[in-house]
């Protein structure tokens, strides 16, 4: 059972495969957090709570002279604004009458079979095969009607646990909510570290590890997407721990939207974390008899350092968070148009192109932005989705069919939620737009923003999508999202629900993907925001993969994809063989190179096929065979990261291994050329002592290649390039 409660049903403890999770209601009915870590004997932790007479730190009523009772210093499960805790929060709530007061305390729990999911929320779910429960705790305030539902979501195979909170006013008088993280999860031992990532745009999810320290240590977003500069996904491990060794815990919000992610230390060296919605320009009106969900946060506890996190994670992500035919279907190769004409295209030029591309063994062609209203450059036509057919020549449903002719598939770009001013659809509706009432809105990419939090504004702009998709075959779509959220006010809501505009608009958004999806399950839908500005897991719930960043250069993509690997799996990181000198930062990389960095990916080209050579194209045709040959090692394997790109000085390295440990894939790209380079070699991970495999046409044991290494050739030209394939005799 992955639930186990104790007789008197005071004590709930949650088990995985390898983790361990445990909650106490205690004499005054606050839920108090008892164990997180690696599973062993049920017990009641709650032997490990010490408590002490602290001064400065309140004593509940109810505890009468206890003077060692305290919510400010006891590992609580969901912390409240004003009952005398004075960390930081996971719920804050303003009543009608300006209080703002909140004592939570159990009233009932419920045991539930399988995994529950939030209605217009993304969430993980079980297949199939999966072991799931769900354990929902109710808490009320004992003077206000305010009812707290703390879900847990217990994915023992999955080695996973879920959490989500809904709040009801069952009072009858409406209820402000301020602040409702998705998750609180107070450690009171041990020294930690707090590993978030961090970038921006052309740069994303790159790691930064620093001690958690006294006070509150935090990123997030309130750019109204995930963004690039701070993912919804951190983690908290010992000092000490590894790539392969050591404990640490995993955080991911399945949330697109403004987040916030706080590690805090406390005066007694305790350490809190929250993670959900940020409370910063949020506030929730319920009325009475309304509810709102938190969105939900996927925790993994490993004992063998992040390496055994990260499979967790990409297990989970690719088999029960992300959905639809291409979940596990193999995805196209496809070229995309985007960096070999950006907006300067024809028809017949990208036909030309689809021809080339044809012929390399290419299999899906999307054109990207460009194709509708008068967008010729990046200052008009966002939300006139109507196919410009004086600029292709034809219509789509002919170019398509021409492309679908050549054994292509044929896919396109869009970005429902932008809108440029200079746009038939700006000129009829300039109310459509997310702005603040007599002020001018921010700019971003010349472009505004449609209030997707508007049923209205989302159907017409469905509508127009369908017009379009109905007439053609479309086999592929982009979606993309180019500026971050400003003026966030919406001409729909009244004043006192402004601060619901961030989230609606992220439940917009949810919806409106939803319904496509629905509507054309044979379509692939990709997601993207100027590259990866919105990967995060809310996003993949819908869309089975993400363009990764708008920096196509093989060598910082290096570190861009390893600080992706983290959380996120290979099949959900778009990433293409792009032209040199790169258009980002103009280095030139070996075509090869470019190749096996992209094959960490989903795989595809953007560029120009006729501007290949005949050598290169020859050389691309063998990369589109090899990527097929591996398709399912570098998709479903495991993933092995060999190296940190970003201190490794030599070489970069990781590694694609069956579950089985029957095959391995290792790739290395020299990173940084130097003379005199001393001899490197690579410890295989995910192989199998005691058996032998093949590679290069020699044979080495299991137990060699993982603790001798495989060694790796000197490097004859900068960023030279490598990938070995292992297969068990
Ligand atoms: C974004 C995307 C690019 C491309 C352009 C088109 O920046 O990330 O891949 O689609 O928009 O405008």
């Amino acid at each position: 059972m992955s639930i186990v409660l104790n007789e008197q049903k005071s004590l709930f403890t949650l088990c995985t495969k390898t983790s361990m999770y445990q909650m106490k209601t205690d004499q005054y009915g606050v839920l108090l957090h008892t164990y997180y870590g690696k599973k062993t004997e049920i017990f009641d932790y709650s032997y490990l709570i010490q408590r002490r007479d602290h001064g400065f730190s309140g004593n509940p009523y109810q505890a009468g002279n206890d003077r060692t009772y305290s919510l400010d210093t006891l590992p609580q499960e969901y912390s409240c604004f004003g009952s005398g805790d004075y960390r930081q929060s996971a719920l804050s709530v303003r009543y009608q009458t300006g209080a703002r007061a909140l004592e939570l305390r159990v009233k009932d729990f419920e045991i539930l079979e399988g995994k529950y999911r939030i209605p217009g929320l993304p969430s993980i779910y079980a297949e199939d095969g999966n072991r799931a429960d769900t354990l929902v705790i109710t808490m009320k305030d004992d003077v206000e009607d305010v009812c707290v539902k703390l879900y847990y979501g217990v994915l023992e195979d999955l080695d996973l646990i879920t959490r989500a909170v809904c709040v009801e006013n069952r009072g009858a008088a409406p209820v402000f909510l301020e602040r409702v993280m998705s998750m609180c999860l107070d450690k009171p031992y041990g020294n930690y570290d707090w590993i978030t990532f961090y970038g921006k745009h052309e740069m994303e999810r790159q790691l930064s590890r620093t001690a958690v320290h006294h006070g509150v240590q935090a990123v997030g977003s309130l750019r109204g997407a995930s963004s690039h500069q701070y993912n919804p996904f951190v983690m908290l491990s010992d000092r000490n721990t590894t790539e392969t060794q050591g404990e640490c815990y995993g955080f991911s919000l399945l949330y697109s939207g403004n987040f916030l992610a706080e590690a805090e230390k406390d005066q007694f060296d305790q350490t809190r974390v929250l993670m959900g919605i940020h409370p910063e320009n949020f506030s929730f009106k319920l009325e009475p008899g309304e509810s709102f969900w938190a969105p939900e946060a996927a925790m993994v506890y490993s004992d063998g350092g992040f390496e055994k996190l990260t499979h967790i994670y990409h297990r989970a992500f690719r088999n029960n968070l992300c959905r639809g035919r291409f979940k596990h279907a193999r995805r196209p190769v496809l070229i995309n148009n985007w960096e070999g004409t950006y907006f300067d295209f024809t028809g017949e030029k990208l036909l030309r192109m689809a021809e080339k591309a044809a012929d390399l063994g290419v299999e899906l062609f999307v054109m990207d932005d460009g194709w509708f209203g008068n967008r010729d450059t990046d200052n008009s036509g966002l939300g006139d989705w109507h196919v410009n057919e004086e600029k292709l020549g034809c219509t789509l449903a002919e170019l398509s069919d021409r492309i679908h002719a050549m054994g292509l598939k044929f896919g396109i770009w869009y970005e429902p939620e932008g809108i440029s001013e200079d746009s038939s659809l700006y000129r009829e509706h300039p109310d459509w737009v997310l702005r603040v009432p007599g002020r001018n809105p921010m700019r971003g990419r010349y472009q505004l923003v449609l209030d997707f939090s508007r049923a209205d504004v989302r159907d017409y702009i469905f509508d127009q999508m369908c017009s379009v998709l109905d007439r053609a075959k479309v086999d592929y779509l982009k979606w993309d999202f180019n500026r971050s959220i400003s003026d966030v006010y919406s001409a729909q809501l009244p004043a006192d629900r402004q601060g619901e505009v961030p989230h609606r608009y992220v439940l917009g958004l949810y919806e409106f993907l939803e319904r496509l999806g629905k509507r054309y399950p044979d379509i692939l839908l990709e997601g993207c925001s100027g590259g990866g500005g919105r990967f995060d897991a809310g996003m993949l719930h819908y869309t089975p993969q993400i363009w990764c960043s708008d920096d196509t250069d093989a060598v910082e993509r290096l570190e861009i994809q390893y600080g992706t690997s983290f959380c996120y799996p290979v099949s959900t990181m778009g990433a293409h063989v792009s032209a040199c000198p790169n258009h980002q930062t103009g280095r030139t990389t070996p075509l090869n190179t470019r190749a096996v960095v992209a094959m960490a990916g989903t795989f595809g080209y953007e560029l120009d096929p006729g501007k290949l050579t005949e050598e290169e194209k020859d050389e691309v045709r063998k990369q589109i065979a090899l990527f097929k040959e591996y398709y399912d090692l570098i998709q479903e394997g495991r993933y092995y990261r060999l190296t940190d790109p970003a201190r490794d000085e030599h070489y970069a390295a990781w590694e694609f291994a069956k579950e089985d440990g029957s095959e391995a894939l290792l790739c290395v790209v020299a990173s940084r050329a130097r003379t005199n380079d001393p001899p490197t070699r690579m410890l295989l991970r995910g192989l199998d002592e005691g058996v032998l495999y093949e590679a290069e046409g020699k044979v080495y044991p299991g137990g060699a290649l993982i603790h001798g290494g495989f060694p790796v050739p000197e490097a004859k030209e900068e960023y030279q390039s490598w990938m070995f394939h292992f297969v068990r005799k």
